[in-house]
């Protein structure tokens, strides 16, 4: 049990921003990665579409054998995380949300959050309902990003038009009195640059990669699953459309040492 992989999947390349992290915590653990780019983004589409798709994603990871499931997408994890674990029956499933919200909470100061993801992040309210449950005084200032995920996806992660939206989307949160901004979709660190650039200064950035792969080694540990063995561990990627235009901004995102190959899939 402890040598298999661990599959973590977003809607597309997204997901690699977490992958990165859960590289640097848990190094020897083998990695399948499943982006599903052919149909990205999931943010903009209703409920159903995004449940149907969270379980075939799930299912593609059964069938790879995995020891526990990282749901690398927040609005996968906002919408779809019953389904998701559903299907996933005894396999663990760890989602983004529940460990970036209490890292944000742990931040000292902490009062009044900004948070930005898709449309369908902010509709769910999942991030809203989940900080309520750490105290009534914490205030949530929401706003969706939904062209973010389509300007990482072309590669657009720097430059003037990806600043002009970055700006114009952060507005609001910009003249808030919010303290901390979370960075509720796991493409968005690939625009941190930009996003930093056109922020009010104090406010201090959490996104949900590093949290979440903190969580999952705990869990790992937790359930005896952590690997011991010393052989190397295997990483594998997979898309479900354009695996080289995948591998061109991962690889920027990676500074340009991608640990892999990037393969196209069918599901
Ligand atoms: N990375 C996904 C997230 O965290 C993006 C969702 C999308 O495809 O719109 O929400």
């Amino acid at each position: 049990m402890r040598n298999l992989p661990i599959g973590v999947f977003d809607s597309g390349i997204g997901g690699l921003t977490v992958v990165k992290s859960i590289l640097k915590e848990l190094p020897k653990e083998s990695i399948i990665y499943l982006g599903d780019t052919a149909r990205v983004p999931y943010g903009t589409r209703d409920n159903d579409t995004i449940k149907k798709f969270s379980v075939e994603l799930t299912k593609f990871m059964i069938n790879k054998n995995v020891k526990a499931i990282v749901v690398a997408c927040n609005t996968m994890s906002a919408v779809a995380l019953d389904e998701i674990r559903r299907t996933a029956g005894k396999i663990p499933v760890i989602d983004v949300i529940t460990p970036t919200i209490e890292e944000a909470i742990r931040l000292k100061g902490t009062s009044v959050l900004g948070v930005i993801g898709t449309r369908a992040t902010a509709h769910s309210r999942a991030f809203q309902a989940q900080i309520a449950r750490h105290g009534k005084h914490y205030k949530v200032i929401q706003t969706a990003c939904p062209l973010f995920v389509p300007l990482v996806e072309e590669g657009l992660v720097n430059g003037k038009v990806t600043e002009l939206v970055a700006k114009d989307y952060l507005e609001e949160i910009n003249k808030s009195n919010a303290d901390v901004l979370i960075l509720a979709c796991t493409h968005y660190p690939m625009l941190s640059k930009v996003i930093r650039k056109v922020l009010r200064r104090t406010l201090k950035i959490i996104d949900c990669a590093s949290p979440t792969a903190k969580y999952l080694k705990e869990l790992l540990n937790d359930q005896n699953l952590l690997n011991l063995n010393k052989s190397s561990p295997e990483l594998k990627f997979y898309v479900t459309d354009n695996p080289d235009r995948s591998f061109e901004i991962a690889n920027i995102f990676f500074d340009g040492k991608f640990p892999g190959k990037i393969e196209k899939i069918s599901l």
